[in-house]
């Protein structure tokens, strides 16, 4: 390879979605709302909620070797891998590092990257930078989220929004021009405070006191997060796709973070383009935060919204607040990812456990009781649980 010019392409790609389904009807018999509020005010119908069983690691672990098996090259040919989550497993070690033991990879560095809803694309420019630099020759870049057992589900501004599922590229190194080119990557602490989860951590450890006060659940202002958001995507996709010497309209295809619909119209608006540019599929999976991302690329590339030479822009915004994009010029074949994901199975990940020790109930009680009942949350029929479900047409034909 040429030591001067690396490019950093995109040659795999994946997702994992857990089986189980909660609808907004779900959610009606949980908390004061509705279909139509959720519906008209975000875009969402359901959401999917990982099984007591699977964990954050466990997801990224699936979606990761889908993606190493569409990039047709081995567990031990990645040496860098980055995990974007604000969910991990435990506060220690990283997810990341469970991740590489699930995959079956012994060389890799391996860690977690925290920059909530935009930790994918700070991984995935992270990675970029590393190929380019020519420290890392294939990198696998994560988003995963199991963020149902961080909300407050008495809470109807919050629990409506979110669900779990993870997503994943690997970048690889070639002297072949294209892959991913401009990065844009912003960080606005004045918005520290707008999503947060405010204990757990050094500033007010978990106690009987902060348990609670329900300070181990998600808290946002929506108002103001939704106002970050619209200026901030566009903004931020416009500056990607500036520095990689294009113009808007040279973009076939956007992949915007999938929070809330009014969020995406109103970017295209801002941006002067169709909708038919912005791929949309949160009425599915709620918002993933890291995961959204990485599962929304995944899934526009298998249902044939991608080609070769096309330009795509990956752009996320998030707590923070945070907000990144990358424009990426598409070389891999998109055929390759359906036989990726059909290629792992999720019962043949595992993810180590601790010696002697065991964790409580993780599902929270309200949801919980909800799955136990009677016509609760479904495991659709037709899905085996773990596999990347229906096409999106077929959903809500
Ligand atoms: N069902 C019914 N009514 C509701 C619900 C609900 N689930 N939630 C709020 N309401 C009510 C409110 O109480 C309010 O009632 P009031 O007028 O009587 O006071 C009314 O609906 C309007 O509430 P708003 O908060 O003004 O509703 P808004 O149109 O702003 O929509 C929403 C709220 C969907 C949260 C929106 O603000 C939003 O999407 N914000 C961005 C959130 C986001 O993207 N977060 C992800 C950040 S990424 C990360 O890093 C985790």
């Amino acid at each position: 390879m040429n030591d001067a010019v690396r490019h950093a392409h995109v040659t795999g790609w994946g997702r994992y979605a857990p089986a189980q389904v909660l609808t907004n009807a779900d959610l009606e018999r949980m908390v004061d709302t509705s279909d139509e509020w959720i519906r008209s005010r975000t875009g969402i119908r359901e959401r999917r909620v990982a099984a007591a069983h699977e964990t954050t690691a466990s997801m990224a672990a699936v979606a990761g070797l889908r993606a190493i098996r569409t990039a047709g090259i081995e567990p031990e040919d990645i040496d860098l891998i980055l995990l974007g989550t604000l969910t991990p497993d435990y506060w220690m070690p990283s997810t990341a590092a469970l991740v590489k033991e699930a995959i079956g990879n012994t060389k890799a560095a391996a860690f977690d990257v925290m920059a909530a809803c935009s930790g994918f694309v700070y991984g995935f420019a992270t990675a970029q930078a590393y190929i380019q630099a020519g420290l890392a020759k294939h990198v696998l870049v994560i988003g995963a989220e199991l963020l149902t057992r961080f909300l407050d589900y008495t809470d109807r501004s919050t629990c409506i929004l979110f669900g779990d599922g993870a997503g994943a590229v690997v970048l690889s190194a070639s002297d072949e021009p294209g892959g991913a080119l401009g990065v844009e990557l912003t960080t606005e602490p004045r918005g520290a405070y707008m999503i947060w989860l405010p204990a757990g951590g050094s500033k007010s450890p978990p106690s009987p006191e902060t348990i609670a006060r329900g300070e181990h659940y998600v808290r946002m202002e929506g108002k103001e997060t939704y106002r970050f958001a619209t200026k901030t995507l566009a903004s931020t996709a416009l500056e990607s796709i500036r520095r990689s010497g294009l113009q808007p309209e040279d973009i076939d295809l956007f992949i915007p973070h999938q929070a809330n619909i009014r969020i995406i119209e109103a970017v295209a608006k801002g941006l002067d383009l169709p909708m038919e540019k912005m791929f949309v599929n949160l009425d599915k999976y709620g918002n993933t935060s890291a995961a959204s991302v990485p599962i929304a690329l995944a899934e526009a590339v298998n249902e044939g919204h991608v080609k070769v030479g096309d330009n795509v822009v990956i752009v996320a915004f998030g707590a923070g607040f945070t907000s990144g994009a990358v424009t990426i010029n598409w070389t891999a074949d998109p055929a390759r990812g359906i036989a990726g994901d059909a290629a792992v199975r999720p019962e043949d990940v595992s993810v180590r456990l601790p010696v002697d020790w065991d964790s409580v109930d993780p599902i929270p009680d309200a949801l919980a009781e909800l799955m136990a009942r009677p016509g609760g949350v479904e495991v659709p029929d037709d899905v085996v649980p773990g596999e990347p479900e229906r096409a999106h047409s077929e959903v809500h034909a």
